[in-house]
């Protein structure tokens, strides 16, 4: 009895930690991507300062706003991403980065972008 629940405890404990090690190395790739291909447009920190956003007629979101970017869906985010902004009736401007980035980086950077928000974005309950 007393083993089983010290079995229990220590899965619990492995499984919790790698849980958390799967999504951190998810935010530090997605973070490198972001850096690389979206900051010239978001800004370094994702605020859509970024040095060619402020000649754009409609400029990107600020990434780091809970209240605006908690609201868009993950497969909003993964769709305007890959497939860019003129396929989700959005701004032009935001290319598509499905022929760049494989569909798990995009995956890495929804994860990061979710990582910068304000009020901190809770994943919907399935
Ligand atoms: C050439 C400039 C440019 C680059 C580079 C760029 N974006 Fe965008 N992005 C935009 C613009 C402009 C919008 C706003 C579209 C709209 O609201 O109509 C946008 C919109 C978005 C949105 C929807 C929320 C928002 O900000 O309005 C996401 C998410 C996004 N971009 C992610 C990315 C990611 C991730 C990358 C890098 C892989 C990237 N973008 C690179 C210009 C850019």
């Amino acid at each position: 009895m007393a083993k089983n629940l010290v079995f229990l405890v220590v899965s619990a404990v492995i499984a919790a930690f790698s849980v958390e090690l799967v999504s951190a190395q998810d935010k530090a790739e997605g973070k490198k991507i972001y850096l690389t291909y979206c900051a010239a447009c978001h800004g370094e920190s994702g605020k859509g300062d970024g040095l060619a956003a402020g000649s754009m007629a409609v400029k990107p979101a600020d990434h780091t706003n809970g209240e605006v970017m908690n609201k868009q869906s993950d497969q909003f985010l993964f769709d305007i991403i890959s497939k860019g902004g003129a396929a989700v009736q959005k701004s032009p401007m935001m290319p598509g980065w499905g022929g760049q980035l494989k569909e798990n980086q995009i995956r890495d950077v929804v994860a990061y972008i979710r990582s910068l928000a304000t009020p901190p974005y809770k994943p919907p309950k399935q």
